[in-house]
């Protein structure tokens, strides 16, 4: 019954036993990972870089250096799926030009946007940049077992590269107004305003999760929204993470700032 629902928006699994298994181990990860979060056990980056991390027994690496290695990997990945696995039609095509577009927009925000103030420790680093580059390399190879499968009633190519365009602007422009707090050389926290700031402590994860639904409904095979629905979890744990950090260190953060979804969570 769910499984017949299900099959008027993806493609039908196909019989790989690996892209199975990613489909579950990739849910599983990125939900204990999100859980991990909102219990206090972090992923050690950006505001919680050296949280609950013994300094000593820990290789650190600058934050910029870190997202570059967390990012060019999976960008990597997209750029070769142009070779591997060439004219297998719009819907690949479209697939690996989103997965592209989104790492080298991380790659380029990190370089020439973001203003850091931490490290990054390398085990966390490590993690994620396995977590990005076999959630991209399993997305397209999904993409290639797809072909030849009857293609799913409902098509959701389209709104899918609305959803992304969307998901990148609105992220990017979040990435922009942190950006902007800070001065040259400043590495002070404050509370961010503009955009929807106002409602969401993270409108940039918001946004981010906008692009990966986009990018599920161009690919429509059970991983890609595997992928986004761990990614949801894994971001809302952030999120939560994240305003309870604003509300310690902040006395005036305004509490009916949420988390991640305005005026809900
Ligand atoms: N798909 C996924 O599973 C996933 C997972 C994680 C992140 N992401 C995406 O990656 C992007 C970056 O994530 P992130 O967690 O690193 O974001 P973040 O913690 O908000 O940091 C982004 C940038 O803004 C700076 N910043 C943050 N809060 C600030 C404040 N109050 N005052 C001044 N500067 C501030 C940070 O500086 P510092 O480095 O000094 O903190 C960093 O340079 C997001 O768009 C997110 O959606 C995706």
């Amino acid at each position: 019954m769910v499984m017949s629902l299900l099959l008027n928006f993806i493609f039908p699994p196909p019989s790989s036993l690996f892209v199975s298994a990613m489909s579950v181990i990739s849910l599983v990860i990125l939900v204990k990972s999100g859980y991990s979060e909102i219990k206090g056990k972090h992923l050690n980056y950006s505001k919680f870089w050296n949280a609950n991390a013994n300094p000593q027994n820990q290789i650190k690496l600058s934050s910029k250096a870190g997202m570059l290695l967390l990012y060019t990997p999976a960008l990597l990945a997209g750029v070769a799926s142009f070779w591997i696995f060439p004219n297998e039609g719009i819907r690949s095509t479209i697939l690996h030009a989103a997965i592209t577009l989104h790492y080298l927009k991380r790659d380029l925000e990190v370089l020439f946007v973001h203003k850091f103030s931490g490290s990054m420790m390398l085990d966390s680093a490590i993690i994620i940049t396995l977590s990005y580059f076999s959630s991209a390399a399993t997305m397209i190879y999904a993409q290639h077992l797809s072909k030849g499968l009857p293609e799913p009633p409902i098509n959701l190519l389209y709104p899918g590269v609305v959803l992304f365009l969307v998901g990148i602007s609105g992220n990017f422009y979040h990435h922009y107004l942190l950006s902007k707090l800070r001065g040259k050389g400043e590495k002070e926290y404050k509370i961010p305003k503009g955009g929807l700031f106002k409602f969401v402590i993270g409108p940039h994860y918001l946004f981010e999760l906008i692009a990966w639904y986009g990018v599920s409904f161009i690919a429509q095979t059970l991983y890609s929204f595997s992928f986004s629905i761990g990614s949801t979890f894994y971001l809302a744990g952030r999120s939560y993470a994240t305003r309870r950090w604003y509300l310690s260190k902040f006395e005036d953060f305004p509490k009916d700032v949420k988390a991640l979804i305005p005026f809900v969570f």
